[in-house]
C-alpha cells in the first residue's frame, strides 16, 4: 500500500567543507541496487513518472531541489515532497508514482532493483486497477 511507500534517512556527513551523503547496497535500501538513472532538466510545469511497475522497487532522492511524488495504491493516494539529499523515498512495487511540481534544477537520482524492462512497466491507469484487484 501507500503506507509501504517510506522515507529513508541517509547518512549525511557534514562539515565546514559541505555535506556528503553515501548508499550502499545492503545498508540503506531494501533491496539489490542493479540499475542507477537521473532526471534532469525537467521544464517548469512538467511531470515525470505516470506508471507503475509489476516487479520494480526503487529509492528516489531529490539530489538538488525539489519535486512532489504522488504515490497511488489504487485505492489510496499520498503526495509527499523530496526536498533534501539525505532522504529517500522507498517505493515497493506494483505503486503507480507521478512527479510533479519540480523547481528549477531540480536533479531526481533514481535506484533501481531491477534492469530497465518496458515490458513490466504499467503505463494505463486501469490496468494498474486490474492488477490490485488481482
Ligand atoms: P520514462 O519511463 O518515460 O520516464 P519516467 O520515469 O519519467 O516516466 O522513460 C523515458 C525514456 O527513457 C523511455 O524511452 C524509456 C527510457 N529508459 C531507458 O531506456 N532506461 C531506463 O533505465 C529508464 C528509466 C528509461
Amino acid at each position: 500500500t501507500v503506507h509501504d511507500c517510506k522515507m529513508i534517512e541517509l547518512p549525511r556527513m557534514y562539515d565546514q567543507r559541505g555535506s556528503l551523503t553515501h548508499i550502499s547496497n545492503g545498508v540503506q535500501v531494501p533491496f539489490d541496487i542493479v540499475r542507477t538513472y537521473y532526471l534532469y532538466d525537467v521544464p517548469g510545469g512538467e511531470s515525470r513518472g505516470g506508471h507503475a511497475h509489476q516487479e520494480l522497487q526503487q529509492l528516489m532522492v531529490s539530489v538538488m531541489g525539489a519535486f512532489d511524488v504522488i504515490v497511488d495504491d489504487g485505492s489510496e493516494k499520498k503526495t509527499i515532497r523530496l526536498d533534501r539529499a539525505y532522504c529517500g523515498l522507498y517505493i515497493p512495487k506494483q505503486i503507480w508514482r507521478e512527479l510533479i511540481n519540480f523547481s528549477s534544477g531540480a536533479n531526481c537520482l533514481v535506484l533501481a532493483s531491477m534492469l530497465y524492462d518496458e515490458a513490466e512497466y504499467i503505463r494505463n491507469y486501469d490496468e494498474f486497477l486490474q492488477v490490485k484487484q488481482r
